[in-house]
């Protein structure tokens, strides 16, 4: 009698893209908005400039020129894709769902499509949800997103915040044929006890659109910087050490890491708690600034371009962000 097997599929990463807008905002015109200066912002944080969108566009349309490329890259027909994931919180509205309007813009089938909102770990926590609907064998090629039109949330008069983030967005098909990279596995977490660390406080069920919310600018996004830098870097650390426990793999064998890009000193004390080398981790956070859950697929679209990996070569994928929540990705290229 012939065998059946009863292992779920595996996922493979069969294409990425990645798409920024054209204009640049570097630190000196900003410094010419708000009180800052190019030598703060690059010394406290490592960013040099970001992409900011246009007023015409969103966050799905930034979406669109990253799917595309992923969907050339993975070298399918659209039709193909049965599942469609984005990770935003900047939505387009707050329905319906930027991956709908995503589907009906890229002319794919009428297949599932939803956000995720889990704030910069967005991206991997779709993947790890993708992942799992493609092991259940009833969805075979998911395309994930990770898009966000961060300065429509930034307000432009808060020095502490409106420096950090830009815009952007990356896409990857997820698909259970094998042909590309393979997802060896996820952990995803959150801690939801202090969530004014970073939030938007207005806009939801909680605080309606007002005149009391606008004019008190509760309507953009507010962070209590040094708590997040403190949970950030122990968090990742946490992420990276449990996920490559659990599939019983050492720190040393790990080729590459690529983590949320939001600040290079957060990235620096990571790689030192970790007692790994600071090169191998992959850092674009100089020109894009923090893109939330568009920062890892922007991250490894471009560290794969540069053929930073090699064949074999074990990478982890490791985010954080407001909820605050966490996630990491195990891939073998
Ligand atoms: N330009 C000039 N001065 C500034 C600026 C600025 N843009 N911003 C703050 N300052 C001033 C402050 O007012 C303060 O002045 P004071 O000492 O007179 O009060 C001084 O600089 C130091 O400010 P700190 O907040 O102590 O600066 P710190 O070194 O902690 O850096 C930063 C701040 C960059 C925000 C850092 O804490 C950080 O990166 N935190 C993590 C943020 C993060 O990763 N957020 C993303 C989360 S992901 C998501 O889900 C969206």
């Amino acid at each position: 009698m012939m065998s059946v097997s009863s292992s779920p599929p595996k996922s493979f990463i069969s294409g990425i893209g990645s798409y920024v807008p054209e204009k640049v905002l570097g630190n000196q015109e900003l410094s010419q908005k708000v009180e800052t200066s190019d030598e703060w912002i690059k010394t406290r944080t490592g960013i040099s400039e970001r992409r900011i969108a246009t007023n015409n566009q969103a966050t799905s349309d930034l979406a669109f020129y990253a799917s595309k490329q992923a969907i050339e890259s993975a070298k399918i027909e659209p039709n193909k894709i049965d599942l469609v994931i984005v990770a935003t919180i900047t939505p387009d509205m707050a329905f319906p769902s930027t991956a709908c309007l995503l589907q009906h813009k890229l002319g794919l089938g009428k297949v599932a499509c939803f956000d995720i909102e889990a704030a910069c770990s967005g991206f991997l926590y779709a993947m790890d949800v993708a992942d799992g609907m493609l092991a259940s064998g009833r969805y075979k090629c998911a395309l994930v997103v990770g898009a966000e039109k961060m300065s429509s949330i930034l307000d432009w008069e808060d020095r502490t915040t409106c420096v950090l983030f830009g815009d952007g967005a990356g896409a990857a098909i997820i698909s259970s044929q094998s042909n590309g990279p393979e997802l060896l596995g996820f952990l995803s977490g959150a801690d939801g006890s202090n969530p004014s660390l970073l939030q938007q406080p207005a806009g939801g069920s909680m605080r309606p659109a007002s005149f009391k919310t606008l004019e008190n600018r509760e309507h953009f996004l507010k962070m209590n910087g040094k708590e997040i830098f403190k949970s950030a870097v122990r968090v990742m650390e946490k992420a990276t050490r449990e996920l490559l426990e659990m599939h019983g793999f050492s720190i040393n064998e790990v080729a590459h890491v690529i983590p949320h890009q939001a600040n290079v000193r957060i990235v620096e004390s990571m790689a030192n708690r970790l007692e790994l080398p600071l090169e191998k981790f992959f850092c674009n956070l100089d020109r894009h600034g923090n893109t939330s859950a568009a920062s890892i697929p922007i991250a490894l679209n471009e560290a794969w371009k540069k053929e930073t990996f090699q064949k074999g070569d074990l990478v982890v994928l490791v985010a954080f962000g407001a909820g605050l929540t966490w996630s990491s990705t195990l891939v073998r290229f």
